[in-house]
């Protein structure tokens, strides 16, 4: 049985956590549980998602932590609690700390409104991306899953999927048509690793059949 844990920060709707442990449940992704959601707020609407559907929470506020360091302790410890196999970020829009990234090397999974490297770091996120992406005149956008290292959106790409701008496109259109994708995205990205079919060779993630 694999345990997930999941990320999400306060004004993050929860809609990649609800298809993730909805995926688990009803094995798309197999043999595998969400054990954790972990919020940095506690009116993050996720939260009360992750409750109705009877799995576990936490918060861990970073504006409750005189420093960074002691914010980032908190949630290692309250991770390794849960005892994880993976940690999927889920819109978590901070910098994940130091010590929990060395703590779970290429255990932990992030997805990102866009075909990464474009349109990615930090302040990317929500409607700016999607403006951004519309602002350059790209004719296709997409969704990147990616394992999470120090910095911003810049570690080992996982899957990525396409979907078209089209011309009477805003940020709005836009994020709704790539939604969907994303959900199917990520579970297929975390079926992958559950299934131990991710091997990462520098930049990049090889998938064995
Ligand atoms: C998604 O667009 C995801 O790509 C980004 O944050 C957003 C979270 O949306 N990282 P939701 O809370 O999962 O609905």
């Amino acid at each position: 049985m694999s345990r997930i844990a999941i990320l999400v920060s306060g004004p993050s709707r929860g809609s990649n956590m609800q298809a993730i442990i909805e995926a688990c449940r009803d094995e798309r992704i197999p043999d595998s549980a969400v054990v954790a959601v972990i919020a940095s707020r506690d009116d993050a609407p996720a939260l009360q998602t992750a409750h109705a559907l009877g799995v576990s929470t936490a918060v861990v506020n970073p504006r409750e932590f005189p420093e960074a360091d002691m914010y980032g302790d908190a949630l290692l410890w309250v991770l390794q609690k849960a005892q994880p196999d993976l940690i999927c970020l889920a819109g978590y829009m901070r910098l994940l700390p130091a010590q929990v990234v060395e703590a779970f090397p290429m255990r932990i999974m992030n997805i990102h409104p866009a075909l990464l490297p474009l349109f990615g770091g930090r302040g990317m996120y929500g409607l700016k991306v999607h403006q951004a992406v519309l602002e350059s005149g790209m004719k296709v956008t997409g969704c990147t899953v990616h394992f999470v290292d120090e910095q911003y959106d810049t570690g080992p790409i996982i899957l990525q999927r396409c979907v078209p701008v089209e011309d009477a496109d805003t940020p709005e259109t836009l994020a709704a048509r790539l939604l969907p994708i994303e959900h199917a995205t990520y579970i297929e990205a975390i079926r992958l690793f559950v299934q131990g079919r991710l091997r990462v060779e520098g930049r990049r993630v090889r998938v064995s059949e």
